[in-house]
């Protein structure tokens, strides 16, 4: 990675390591709303063929600026643009899929970008509405504050979608149906994980 954008930190970027340790042996990899493209960057240092996608061209512009990783970057929309299917054998997408019109479209797509015996990713951003939710945000409000006064808060520069059209429960009941046998995880900095390995 660009060494002037290595060791930023916010609340994407705290999750990267659960893309980056899914799929260790990922020989082609699709970073989908790459935004700035640092997790396509970290992606890089151990992955032969690394796409970043994003449907606003000026972020996209900006980290091909500010990258000098390899990576191939596309400017497009993940739902609409002409990509291979059944081809990448690690698809990321962190802090993007709530931007999705539909969620479990969006999610389709992507199972289908995935190749088989491939892993895809989803750190996603939802509502909270049960107890252990509010919970685990308490818990991300001491992180936060504790991590960002240590390493600093990087604001991104890509661009943001804060009203989240479902609750972690709502994401959790659509991505079971899409994704059967999605690993799941709630985590106390604002976000969701999903795992999910595509069959054979
Ligand atoms: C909140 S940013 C997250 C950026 C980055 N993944 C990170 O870790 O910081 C969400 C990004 O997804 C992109 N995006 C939203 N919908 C998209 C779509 N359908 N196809 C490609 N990119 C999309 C946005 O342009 C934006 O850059």
């Amino acid at each position: 990675m660009d060494k002037k954008l290595d060791g930023r930190w916010n609340h994407n970027i705290h999750y990267y390591d659960i893309a980056l340790a899914a799929a260790p042996m990922a020989r082609k990899a699709l970073d989908v709303g790459t935004g700035d493209g640092l997790l396509a960057a970290r992606l890089a240092e151990n992955v032969d063929e690394v796409t970043g996608i994003d449907s606003d061209n000026e972020t996209l512009t900006n980290a091909q600026k500010n990258m000098s990783a390899d990576i191939a970057w596309i400017a497009g929309d993940v739902l609409m643009y002409p990509l291979p299917e059944a081809h990448y054998d690690l698809v990321t997408a962190v802090a993007t899929v709530h931007h999705f019109p539909d969620l479990a479209t969006g999610l389709e797509r992507l199972a289908r970008l995935t190749a088989p015996g491939g892993t895809l990713v989803v750190i996603g951003c939802a509502r909270s509405s049960i107890a252990q939710d509010y919970a685990l945000e308490l818990v991300g409000a001491v992180q936060h504050q504790v991590l960002s006064r240590r390493r600093g808060y990087w604001q991104h520069n890509a661009p943001v979608q804060m009203d989240f059209p479902h609750t972690y429960t709502q994401v959790k009941g659509i991505a079971t149906g899409v994704l059967p046998g999605m690993i799941w995880r709630r985590l106390p900095l604002w976000r969701y994980a999903i795992i999910w390995g595509k069959p054979e």
